[in-house]
């Protein structure tokens, strides 16, 4: 008991572990991801969707998409974004890792008569011959990743845009850490069984890392049968070390924004959106 205690206890060091194709891509979790993207009123695994309509539009309106436009969304969940850019005519491929949220995305389509092509993979190990002229990874995704998936990713995005494609992403800002806070939960079913259908006891430990700019929220869910542990790992940005990560892997970046929808870039904003482009 001691020991599993110390262990839940223990501060690993930043991006130790890479827990997210459990978090995605496990049965029952990814059924409760799935309520959560397709809930129109939470920001929860995907935003509001009146939020996306909107962003959807002026990212069409921003990026002139028509019928000769690829673009490439990263981590597309349900496919909120790719049905909406499909049907304003770009030529859409979306990448993730649950397949339960590709199912449901490819019946949309089939639904709708649109052409989207689904792949589900880890989305950095992907190795494709296709160029695209725009690459989205939207919902602060970037900053779930260690420093060095990040700059493996920015150099496959590099990669795979057509000269002058562009990226846009959005990340976590330095405002949102200042507001972060070290707690510990301990409950039964913690978040009212999203992570098992049997009963469980489940820990929370909230971690800030300082100097690194980094949280983790670590989840222990101890079940009848065995215990497991996810973990949640946020990097938060300012502009400049934003930007210094994304030229660092051979974009420029060209816009910074509040948000995905266009809305001014605020100092005081929680989230900022980029767009970087291939020279
Ligand atoms: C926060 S959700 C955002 C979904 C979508 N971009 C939106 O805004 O509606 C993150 C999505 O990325 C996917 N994902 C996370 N890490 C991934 C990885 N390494 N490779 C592929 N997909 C990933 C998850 O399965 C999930 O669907």
């Amino acid at each position: 008991m001691f020991d599993t205690l110390r262990e839940i206890f223990t501060r690993p060091a930043p991006f130790g572990v890479y827990t997210a194709p459990e978090l995605w891509a496990d049965e029952h979790t990814s059924e409760k991801m799935l309520e959560y993207h397709l809930n129109p009123e939470i920001d929860l695994a995907s935003r509001k969707h009146v939020f996306i309509e909107r962003s959807a539009e002026w990212i069409a309106a921003t990026f002139g998409v028509n019928i000769t436009t690829s673009i490439a969304d990263f981590g597309c969940g349900p496919g909120l974004y790719t049905t909406a850019l499909a049907e304003r005519g770009a030529r859409v491929t979306g990448i993730d890792l649950s397949s339960r949220s590709l199912r449901y995305a490819t019946e949309r389509a089939v639904e709708k008569g649109l052409q989207i092509r689904y792949i589900q993979q880890n989305y950095l190990d992907l190795e494709t011959e296709d160029r695209f002229d725009l690459i989205l990874l939207i919902m602060c995704d970037f900053c779930a990743l260690s420093p060095e998936q990040r700059h493996g990713l920015v150099r496959k995005f590099t990669t795979l845009l057509n000269p002058g494609g562009a990226v846009l992403l959005d990340a976590y800002t330095l405002n949102a850490f200042a507001l972060r806070e070290e707690t510990i939960r301990c409950e039964k079913n913690l978040l009212h069984g999203f992570w098992s259908r049997q009963d469980y006891y489940g820990f929370l430990n909230v971690f800030k890392y300082e100097r690194e700019k980094v949280v983790l929220d670590k989840y222990t869910i101890v079940e009848p049968s065995h215990t497991r542990v996810i973990y949640n790992w946020l990097q938060y940005f300012s502009p400049e070390t934003l930007t210094r990560e994304l030229e660092s892997g051979g974009l420029v970046v060209e816009h910074r924004l509040s948000d995905v929808a266009g809305t001014p870039f605020s100092e005081t904003s929680q989230e900022m959106a980029i767009i970087a482009r291939k020279p």
